[in-house]
């Protein structure tokens, strides 16, 4: 079998950019490891950048999301047992985060390519890329016992971060760069309304605290843990103890509490890889880069690369040239890191870490007491909340 490109994953890299090469008449197959209910069932992030917005709007999956999304204009940053309110869309003339669940997004991406009929294999097993340091890769994987091998002109790495793309590459050929926080999130979902009408990031001496939703009637919380906590060790009442002492008071008794649809530790963590280009082999998402979840920004940084290389693609299709191609892993990369720092920069400052004692909680207290009260800093916050604008 040949095809132009070859997609590895179908989380929300490999399915966006399989829907913008489609629309572009672009011929790519997607192979996936697991199963696509397995794929619906990984709760992750819920915050859209405008940019992430437009590109699905550009992919033709917008439809729900305009319909059920939630458009917001500001966040509250909850210290010292105060909240306050960062006016995004007043501070950046007028931008906004939407509040779709990535979930949501991959379900509306699914059905768009059911709909067009391109081909997605999921279960596909020992999926392997070779020759992308030539002008003719070869993927080859398994399905039901037979061994397929299928021919392109280049290979997407769409395959987050424990993917077998980035795993392929010759070690001298990447430099990796990474920090890992001593800490994770326990995160809940429960169909209750959420607390406030916009998300409430909260410093604690017990530790930070996130209250986010999924809609109107779905509200997404998470408490910080030390690295080592067990799941089992936390009964929904014991979430919602700990949660309740974390916010202020008003919050506190407001927060609306029911049994969990869904609960999980996730760890921390900052990495990049770069390159993110390899001869035929571009990557895009989660294979090149994590970002701390504090920043909302890992499925908008995975749609800022799908864009740069769905561009660089449709770009070498019809005029020939490598140019966006050669483009594409330097492009990513400045915008990445952008992401990379601030994700860094509001984990550090959110965060209780084991290291750091009571002065460290003062220094964080005083930051944020800045921030709140400096247009120039709260301008800072607000333009990278929202999404600082592409290079093309
Ligand atoms: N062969 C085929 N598919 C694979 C392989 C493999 N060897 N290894 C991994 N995959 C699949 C995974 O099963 C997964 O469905 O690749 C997909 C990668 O999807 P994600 O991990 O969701 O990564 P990405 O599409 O880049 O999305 C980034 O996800 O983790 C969040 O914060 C992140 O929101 C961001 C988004
Ligand atoms: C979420 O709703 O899951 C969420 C929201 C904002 C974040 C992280 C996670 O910064």
């Amino acid at each position: 079998m040949r095809v132009q490109v070859a997609i590895i994953g179908a989380g929300p890299s490999g399915l966006l950019l399989g829907q913008l090469l489609h629309r572009a008449g672009i011929d790519a197959i997607i192979l996936e490891r697991k199963s696509g209910e397995y794929v619906l069932g990984r709760i992750r992030a819920g915050v859209l950048e405008q940019g992430a917005v437009d590109l699905l709007d550009e992919a033709g999956v917008g439809k729900r999301l305009h319909a059920e999304g939630l458009v917001h204009g500001g966040i509250e940053l909850c210290f010292d047992g105060e909240r306050h309110r960062i006016d995004m869309a007043g501070l950046t003339g007028g931008k906004h985060v939407t509040v779709y669940g990535q979930t949501e997004v991959t379900r509306d991406l699914m059905d768009a390519r059911a709909a067009a009929g391109a081909t997605t294999v999921y279960e596909a097993e020992d999926v392997s890329i070779h020759g992308f340091d030539t002008d003719s890769p070869v993927v080859r994987y398994r399905k039901d016992g037979v061994t397929h091998e299928i021919a392109c002109d280049f290979i997407a790495g769409c395959d987050g971060f424990h993917g077998v793309c980035r795993e392929s590459l010759p070690a001298n050929a990447v430099k990796h760069y990474e920090r890992v926080y001593p800490f994770g999130w326990l995160g809940i979902l429960a169909d209750v309304p959420p607390v406030s009408h916009e998300l409430i990031y909260v410093n604690h001496p017990r530790g930070f605290a996130l209250c986010s939703m999924r809609s109107r009637t779905r509200s997404r919380y998470y408490v910080q843990v030390p690295l080592d906590e067990k799941i089992e060790e936390w009964p929904d009442e014991r979430f919602w103890d700990e949660l309740k002492r974390r916010v202020d008071t008003q919050a506190a008794s407001t927060i609306v509490t029911g049994p969990s649809i869904e609960k999980s530790i996730a760890p921390l963590r900052s990495y990049v890889a770069e390159p993110m280009r390899f001869g035929r082999l571009l990557l895009a998402g989660d294979a090149a880069h994590i970002v701390p979840p504090t920043g909302a920004k890992g499925l908008n940084l995975a749609a800022s690369d799908v864009r740069y290389l769905s561009r660089a693609l449709i770009d070498h299709y019809r005029s020939g040239s490598m140019k966006e191609v050669d483009a594409y892993s330097g492009k990513c990369l400045r915008r990445v890191w952008k992401a990379v720092r601030f994700s860094w920069w509001m984990t550090s400052m959110l965060h209780r870490f084991p290291d750091t004692g009571e002065f460290g909680q003062k220094i964080q207290e005083t930051e944020l007491a800045y921030l709140v009260g400096s247009k120039a800093a709260s301008t800072s916050l607000a333009e990278n909340y929202v999404g600082l604008p592409f290079e093309d």
